[in-house]
């Protein structure tokens, strides 16, 4: 073998390893990019699936933000604000309206001997129609006192 033919294998060897380590290099990208793929996509919102991710507020958890210091963690009262379950706030006698005046306005003492109920402060509209429910489901679910 002469001298410029050794030259040539050599080259072409050289150009088929360079080639070989070209195409691990694409395997590895290609194989990288599909391992970073969740990476790159949680930049996205993920789809809202549950009541906390829509930002809907739970009633449960309104009232006890707003309402459970007066009228009691479990509704039936406490010594600042009666109970909840009380038949006087049957819907008939105190209906949805009157829980959106009271909660927005506050209300004087009348029924009760607690003092008067101020304003909640702070509340949007949105947890006062979640929190009403709340309270409507959990006087059919327990019944009212009488
Ligand atoms: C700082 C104490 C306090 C907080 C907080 C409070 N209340 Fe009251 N609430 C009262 C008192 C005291 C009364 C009773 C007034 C009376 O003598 O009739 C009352 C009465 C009410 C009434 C009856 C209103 C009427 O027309 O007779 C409703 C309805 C009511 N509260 C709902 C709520 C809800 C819902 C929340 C929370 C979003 C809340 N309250 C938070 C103290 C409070």
């Amino acid at each position: 073998m002469t001298r410029n033919r050794l030259c040539l294998v050599v080259a072409l060897v050289a150009a088929a390893m360079t080639l070989a380590c070209a195409a691990d290099a694409v395997d590895a990208g290609g194989a990288s990019s599909v391992e970073t793929a969740p990476t790159v996509t949680s930049d996205a919102p993920a789809p809202p699936t549950t009541a906390a991710a829509l930002a809907i507020p739970d009633g449960a958890a309104v009232y006890q933000q707003y309402c459970a210091e007066c009228h009691g963690v479990d509704l039936r009262g406490t010594d600042k604000g009666p109970s909840q379950l009380s038949i006087i706030y049957e819907p008939n006698h105190h209906g949805d309206y009157a829980y959106r005046v009271a909660i927005r306005e506050g209300t004087r003492e009348h029924h009760w001997w607690f003092g008067d109920m101020p304003p909640v402060e702070g509340i949007t509209d949105l947890e006062i129609e979640k929190v009403i429910s709340y309270i409507r489901a959990e006087q059919e679910r327990l019944g009212f006192e009488q």
